[in-house]
């Protein structure tokens, strides 16, 4: 068998699975969705959403990018936004970044990248926005997690500058959190992104509603 023959076989089991448990389970999710989540997060192959988070096909609305940006003209990642928030009513949203993360170490090398040249300079922009601290940091690897938490935190508060998120919390209190996975241990780590404090600091220039 090769590997896209694997992926079939795995498919059908996984329906016999699901479907020896509750034999409406397709007619179910083909019902539409409500997810309390929007999560933002890295392509990375390892870093997979529904499985570190233990949640159910439905429950999480999902968009993964290179190093989990949140950029404002990136039409892609503004339109699942805005369709999360303002259509399907989401009311937290996650940035989960990852140690580990190869965009974010590309960010930190001196190399033409072409193509993801101007992706990545929205990273090194959280590094000279932060440049202080993490020029501080004398150890390497210290200062690529630190960068990591740092983007996450960045991405946050390029979410609490659009209209939809600025909106919503008015509206119904939607939350923005930063959360780091750890790959070394699997572990989630919350970031405590002080939501209410970005809020008012972002709303002296960016306030849209
Ligand atoms: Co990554």
């Amino acid at each position: 068998m090769d590997k896209i023959e694997k992926i079939f076989a795995n498919n059908k089991a996984w329906v016999a699975e699901k479907l020896s448990v509750n034999p409406n389970y397709f007619e179910n999710l083909g019902k539409g969705q409500s997810p309390e989540f929007l999560y933002i997060g890295c392509s990375d192959s390892r870093v997979t959403a529904e499985d570190l988070m233990g949640v159910q096909p439905g429950e999480v609305f999902i968009h993964r990018n290179i190093a989990n940006m949140v950029i404002s003209i990136d039409l892609n990642v503004m339109s699942v936004l805005n369709y999360a928030v303002r259509h399907l009513k989401v009311n937290h949203i996650i940035v989960c970044g990852h140690y580990a993360c190869g965009g974010v170490k590309a960010a930190m090398q001196s190399a033409d990248m072409g193509i993801l040249n101007p992706w990545l300079r929205n990273i090194r922009d959280v590094y000279r926005l932060h440049k202080e601290e993490l020029n501080a940091i004398t150890d390497e690897e210290k200062k690529y997690d630190r960068l990591i938490e740092l983007n996450v935190q960045e991405q946050c508060v390029n979410l609490i500058k659009t209209a939809a998120v600025q909106q919503a919390h008015k509206e119904r209190g939607l939350m923005v959190h930063g959360w780091v996975f750890d790959i070394h241990t699997g572990r989630l780590i919350d970031l405590k992104i002080d939501f209410p404090k970005i809020l008012h600091e972002i709303m002296e220039i960016y306030k849209l509603d």
